[in-house]
């Protein structure tokens, strides 16, 4: 199964996919000049740049990196810091195919600011979740939740030294949730939005 990691900015999601050992087949930003761009160049890593300035609305500028996608093979889609809403359209056409990783503990802090959401909340627990996307536009961050990691807060946490902790809790989900993938291990419990993960934790408190 192909895989593509979409990123706008430091890469180190992508990084921690890379270090892991997955095969990354492509890598797309919609940032010119990303930092992410230039890890997946020093890797040997297929790259390019659908910008937003570029096409003259959302949809089209989807639709040319679905069609660019699409005639790569790419199975997997992984949004690692991926900082734009996907158009419908994309979603469906990778149906269950999408990945997210999140700085927050889902459904707590969706949007683009969830690590100083919660640390102005004053939540004591926070944390990192990786989740299969749908709707975008519709409900941003909702998708069906496929591995979790819990981060405390500390009394002297800023956003920066939060996001910190919770990036190395990132960077071990996220190639952890790729693999379940590629491995065929994580299935939509029938009727439901529950992910079924074969990982042994998920078994806990079964009887
Ligand atoms: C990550 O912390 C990721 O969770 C966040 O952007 C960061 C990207 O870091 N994504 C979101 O906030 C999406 N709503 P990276 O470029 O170093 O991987």
């Amino acid at each position: 199964m192909k895989v593509a990691v979409l990123v706008s900015g430091n890469g180190s999601n992508l990084q921690a996919l890379i270090e892991d050992g997955i095969t990354v087949d492509a890598v797309v930003s919609n940032v010119p000049g990303a930092r992410a761009l230039e890890r997946a160049e020093a890797a040997g890593i297929a790259t390019a740049v659908f910008d937003a300035a570029d096409y003259p609305s959302r949809e089209a500028r989807d639709t040319a990196l679905a069609d660019w996608l699409n005639s790569r093979g790419i199975a997997l889609v992984v949004l690692a810091g991926y900082m734009h809403i996907l158009a419908d359209a994309f979603v469906q056409r990778f149906s269950g195919r999408i990945l997210n990783v999140h700085p927050s503990l889902l459904p707590s802090f969706p949007g683009a600011h969830a690590v100083a959401d919660a640390l102005a909340h004053g939540v004591r627990w926070t944390g990192a979740t990786v989740h299969v996307v749908t709707s975008e536009l519709a409900a941003p961050d909702t998708g069906p939740i496929v591995l979790q990691e819990p981060v405390a807060l500390r009394h002297d946490d800023t956003v920066e030294s939060l996001h910190r902790r919770i990036q190395a809790a990132e960077h071990n989900l996220l190639p952890r949730a790729v693999r379940l993938f590629l491995e065929g291990r994580v299935a939509l419990a029938p009727g439901t939005r529950r992910m079924i993960v074969d990982v042994p934790e998920d078994l806990s408190g079964e009887e």
